[in-house]
């Protein structure tokens, strides 16, 4: 078993192939963490941890006569609210009384083998089935609190999986302001954050700055997890590289607001707590009630590469579920891009013929195909076939479009409702709207409270009725605007706090209805590009549109940011028109194909506007990307970008886990004459085999090529790429 109780010492250590996590609960009842790092030998390490009396830091009433103990001052694994500890709360709790205190201490704990569920909330699988969790039990008889921490080890992942139950055992009922998920403490060091901001069109930029002291927050109120900021963080050591250095990381599996916060405080150490919501959240807790806070995924690495790739085979194998989980996922066409809302059946068969011969595998119809969609201001809601585009149907153009070779799949925006439509007619209260005031609008629609049975049964049935009749294979689950305005009519005035975190709760019982009754269908989230881009939606939506910038430069960054926590699998990228349609530039179709390959793989352009010689290009790259799909999907993934540091250029590497096959890609974004020669140094291949440098016909040791490195030929024109295959002989 990987958790381990110690009596004596009352430790717990929790551990996994390369990491020890241990707590221990101490002579106030108090769950200490004491370390979290590389795998050690088991050992009590409470040592590490010296108190001293810190002037104007409080004791607890027990430890009145030891000043040297502080709760503002030790390591805990859950930090408790109004009683001394004036760093980072885990929670918040008001009482009836008024008072919000609370201090919740160890009673009890179990560890039992498999992976915990949450109910309603995605949470990651026992996949490999090794999982071992333990259920660590504190209360606050003062305040009728109970919280159930949970961490599952996922050992051959690297991965300790966190999340809270908070239960009301008292007989009145309780305010629950902050729910934390997952507090982590970094006594000792000194650390940089990185975490992931952006806006439309530039998603997770990754931002690298170190942990100042006081507080930095990132988080979204957005009722999306957001196009500003990801909920993932990695805290690495200041001094850390791709390939050394303590790292990090915190993911959410949630897709609603949210709030990550990093404390360093007076003595140096960090405290990083997650916790669901926004300054809004309230949750009513009666008498027996329980919440469940969403699941954080932890992860520690020496080196960000690892980390990365250990988040990678996690989220891929643990969190993804269902047929497209791995292996094979069909090379698509959007027809976004190409006709926009101008959808005619001639027009489209036109595409998917084209696109058939080119060895595309499914035709998706974005955006339009419905009853009064004529532009993004109407009808959204009114999900049955726009006859006046369509004069034969849906029926008969899904039908020629299979003809053709072709599956089909069809965009839908299931949350969202249009004040024009006959949904919003016959039900404005399904709609998020304050009583008495005009709501704000975002792309001229509004929210559909999600909160609410009613309107989650009537998504469940119109995306049902839509698979059951059509023959559709993939579905594409768009988003376009935040939660403002955010009350449910069926709610009571103390409850409304608790609207945008019932909608996300109910957005997972619509996705897990519809998941679990077609489980055939692929399904693939957006939200205006990458604006719900999280773990929580990869539990149902195992590939993601990653941004509406299809610009290959511009997506150079936006996958990078991405790739540091999520796999190439669940990234939604297609090769676009050029000029690109967000920036005017014009790039080279190769490079489009390579930053696009980084990704799950697609098209999105009209191609009777291509060029017969991209064409070749095109038919030339579908064949590649079957042909290295699997070192793509299931690939170890570095980033080489230390190597060109100063070089107007972005590298990446996949190697795969047997090590015998290797794809090397390089993206330039300037060029200049008489430029300084660009090199790279290989990572994660065998010393000792030979591999075969497929486009350079040459045959290198693998420590060459990871210590003496290669050089690249100067690239010329504008944006040139470069790829290079390996293949161990
Ligand atoms: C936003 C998406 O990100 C686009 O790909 C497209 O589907 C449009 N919505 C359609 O309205």
């Amino acid at each position: 078993m990987s958790i381990l109780w110690n009596s004596e010492q009352k430790t717990l250590t929790l551990e996994t192939a390369g990491t020890t996590y241990q707590m221990a609960v101490d002579q106030y009842g108090v769950l200490r963490h004491v370390y979290y790092g590389k795998k050690v030998v088991p050992a009590d390490m409470m040592y590490l941890h010296r108190n001293y009396d810190r002037g104007f830091s409080g004791n607890p009433y027990e430890a009145r006569t030891n000043r040297s103990y502080s709760l503002d001052a030790v390591c805990q694994e859950f930090s408790s609210c109004g009683v001394g500890d004036f760093r980072l709360p885990s929670l918040r709790v008001l009482s009836p009384d008024g008072s919000r205190c609370a201090d919740p201490r160890y009673v009890r704990h179990e560890i039992r083998p498999g992976k915990y569920a949450l109910p309603g909330l995605p949470a990651a699988l026992d996949a490999d089935g090794d999982a071992a969790t333990l259920e660590a039990v504190l209360e606050d008889p003062g305040c009728g609190l109970r919280v159930r921490l949970l961490y599952s080890v996922l050992p051959k992942k690297d991965i300790i999986a966190r999340a809270v139950l908070y239960e009301n055992m008292g007989t009145a009922p309780l305010v629950l302001e902050k729910a934390g998920s997952c507090c982590l403490e970094l006594p000792f060091g000194s650390w940089d954050l990185i975490h992931f901001h952006g806006r439309h069109c530039a998603e997770r930029t990754p931002e690298r700055l170190p942990v100042m002291h006081g507080i930095q927050a990132v988080g979204s109120g957005r009722g999306m997890s957001s196009h500003q900021h990801n909920p993932f963080l990695i805290l690495c050591d200041h001094l850390a590289t791709e390939d050394r250095g303590d790292c990090y990381g915190m993911m959410y599996l949630y897709s609603g607001s949210f709030r990550a916060e990093v404390e360093r405080e007076a003595y140096g150490s960090v405290r990083a707590v997650m916790s669901v919501g926004d300054e809004s959240f309230r949750w009513t807790l009666l008498p027996g009630e329980s919440f469940a806070a969403p699941e954080v995924l932890l992860s520690y690495a020496d080196g960000l590469a690892r980390l990365s790739q250990q988040y990678h085979a996690a989220v891929r194998e643990n969190v993804c579920r269902g047929e497209y989980r791995l292996g094979h996922r069909p090379v698509l066409i959007n027809s976004w891009e190409a006709v926009y809302f101008h959808i005619q059946p001639d027009r489209i068969l036109d595409l998917a013929r084209r696109a058939a011969d080119l060895g595309v595998e499914l035709f998706v119809l974005d955006d339009g195909w419905f009853k009064g969609r004529t532009d993004d201001n109407r009808a959204l809601g009114d999900w049955v076939e726009n006859r006046d585009k369509l004069p034969e149907g849906l029926g008969r153009l899904i039908s020629d479009i299979r003809k053709t070779g072709l599956l089909f799949g069809l965009w839908v925006e299931p949350e969202m409702v249009s004040e024009d439509s006959d949904l919003y007619r016959a039900h404005p209260d399904w709609a998020l709207t304050v009583p008495g005031r005009k709501p704000t609008m975002g792309r001229n629609q509004l929210v559909l409270d999600l909160s609410r049975k009613d309107v989650q049964d009537f998504i469940i049935h119109f995306v049902s009725g839509l698979l059951e009749t059509y023959d559709i294979s993939y579905i594409k689950w768009d988003f376009n605007r935040s939660m403002t305005d955010v009350y449910s009519h069926l709610l009571p005035a103390e409850k409304q706090g608790e609207v945008s975190h019932r909608a996300v709760l109910g957005l997972y019982r619509v996705l897990e209805t519809l998941v679990t009754r077609f489980p055939h269908v692929l399904f693939e989230g957006c939200a205006g590009g990458g604006g719900r881009f999280d773990a929580g939606m990869m539990h149902y939506t195992p590939q993601i549109w990653c941004s509406d910038d299809t610009d290959p430069i511009e997506r150079l960054t936006i996958q990078k940011g991405t790739l540091f926590g999520y796999p190439l699998s669940t990234v939604g990228a297609h090769v676009s028109i050029a000029p690109n349609h967000q920036t005017g530039r014009t790039t080279p179709i190769a490079t489009r194909a390579a930053v696009a390959m980084a990704g799950g793989f697609g098209y999105e352009l009209d191609l009777s506007r291509v060029a017969p010689e991209d064409l070749d290009a095109i038919r030339e790259q579908i064949r590649d990307f079957r042909a290295d799909e699997p070192l793509l999907r299931e690939g170890l993934y570095f980033r080489l970008d230390e190597d060109l540091a100063g070089m107007d250029a972005c590298a990446w590497l996949l190697v795969s886990p047997e090590k015998d096959k290797a794809l090397l890609t390089v993206v330039t974004t300037a060029t200049h004459a008489n430029a300084p020669l660009m090199h790279v140094r290989f990572k994660g291949l065998d010393p000792d085999a030979l591999y075969r440098l497929k486009e350079e016909d040459l045959t290198l040791p693998g420590s060459v090529l990871m210590h003496a490195g290669f050089t690249l030929p100067m690239l010329r024109g504008d944006y040139p790429s470069f790829r290079l295959h390996l293949e161990r002989i």
